[in-house]
């Protein structure tokens, strides 16, 4: 009988990846903790699931024991308003201070002056330490909280790094406007402290970043991250396969990586489940029964995402995976009927700014390579043949 460790699959997919699980990116690791380290706040952009947040938490994780250098972790991604990121925002410093809750508990005595934070700590006081506060004697003394990370950073003389994922839930404070504008005028000033901000909605943080009527605009060094060549993929995947007794071709594991356009959340969950129907020997057939299984786990959101599209630009869509070269020519307007050539600029404005395409070296073309397979196969009567 095989052991449990055998069992369980050897990809990952959902969750951040780091150490083991982690592959490439040299360079990334390398441009990010020479930024961060040296002071120079960075911005990460990419579209969804390519690798942003396993990046942060691995060049962490990698380069923790550098010297003098300490890294904060906040995730907005329930953060609904400023008190709430001022309260996360805090915890998190102060869990940097030190390793003992005791200490937590002093150190708030020392750093607040004109707030008094309410301390919450649960039976276990590691994991289960927060901070709160009253809005209205917060709304008076932000600046104070804003300017927490560098006093923390002098106190203690350290370079301290501050991770932001989900960045871009700023947009949906009440006063938006104004409290990009206090962050990014306090922020600046610090000296001992370098910001890494990123966050899954490309379009926000690109307007955040990029746009000059911005208080971000120009912040920090941006980063556009790539996605993770076959080349890294292919015997990645063979010695998963291997570590867990079963075994797949290069030719095949190359084959998942291309057909998932080296994706990398979808690089792995098509491997895993060409891992999960194989017995030993992983062939085409199961690569085939594989991709079905996944467009149908994909299904009900891929509907959601499709049932949200006027009908000119699903219609449009089939141009751009059809390969249409001039969206606005005549012959293709009338075989797509996908209406005036104002209406199809329009809709690839659109379907851009959703990040449902990307023009990339003069060719338009779907960002999910797997809504591209679901779309063929259902709306277009592709059938796969592998
Ligand atoms: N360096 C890597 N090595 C192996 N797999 C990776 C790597 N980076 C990302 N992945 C795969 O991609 C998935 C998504 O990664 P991650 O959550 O870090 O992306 P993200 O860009 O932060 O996503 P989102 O835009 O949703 O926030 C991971 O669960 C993993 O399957
Ligand atoms: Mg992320």
């Amino acid at each position: 009988m095989k052991d449990l460790e055998e069992e369980k699959s050897p990809f990952m997919f959902g969750k951040t990846v780091q150490k083991m699980d982690f592959i490439n990116r040299t360079k990334d690791i390398e441009h990010l903790w020479l930024n961060l380290r040296s002071g120079i706040n960075s911005v990460l952009i990419s579209p969804r699931r390519w690798g942003k947040s396993s990046l942060v938490e691995h060049t962490a994780t990698v380069k923790n024991n550098e010297n003098n250098v300490r890294w904060c972790f906040i995730d907005m991604f329930a953060v609904r308003n400023e008190n709430n990121f001022y309260e996360q925002l805090c915890t998190e410093l102060l869990k940097v201070t030190s390793s003992k809750w005791q200490n937590w508990v002093e150190n708030v005595k020392t750093f607040f002056q004109q707030i008094v934070p309410h301390i919450n700590i649960g039976q276990e006081p590691t994991t289960d330490f927060s901070l709160s506060f009253k809005w209205e004697e917060l709304k008076k003394n932000r600046e104070e909280i804003i300017n927490l990370p560098e006093k923390i950073a002098q106190k203690f003389d350290i370079q301290l790094i501050v991770c932001i994922d989900e960045f871009q839930n700023i947009h949906t404070f009440e006063e938006a406007d104004a409290f990009e504008k206090l962050l990014r005028s306090q922020w600046q000033h610090h000296k001992k402290v370098s910001y890494c901000l990123y966050g899954s909605k490309r379009t926000l943080m690109t307007d955040i970043f990029n746009q000059k009527n911005r208080a971000f605009y120009r912040f920090g060094d941006i980063i556009m991250l790539d996605k993770i060549a076959t080349e890294h993929w292919t015997p990645f995947i063979v010695e998963r396969f291997a570590q867990t007794g079963k075994e797949i071709s290069e030719e095949l594991a190359e084959k998942i990586a291309v057909l998932m356009k080296n994706h990398p959340y979808y690089v792995q969950q098509l491997s895993h489940y060409v891992w999960e129907f194989t017995r030993t020997q992983a062939t085409h057939a199961t690569l085939q029964q594989a991709i079905m299984r996944m467009l149908e786990v994909n299904t009900a959101l891929y509907q959601y995402e499709i049932e949200h599209l006027s009908n000119t630009q699903v219609e449009l869509l089939k141009a751009i995976v059809n390969n249409e070269k001039q969206f606005t020519a005549q012959e293709t307007l009338q075989n797509y009927r996908i209406g005036t050539p104002q209406n199809v600029l329009k809709n690839l404005k659109m379907l851009e700014k959703m990040d449902f395409i990307e023009k990339h070296k003069q060719k338009t073309e779907l960002l999910d390579p797997a809504l591209e397979l679901w779309f063929r196969h259902f709306y277009m009567n592709f059938k796969f043949n592998i």
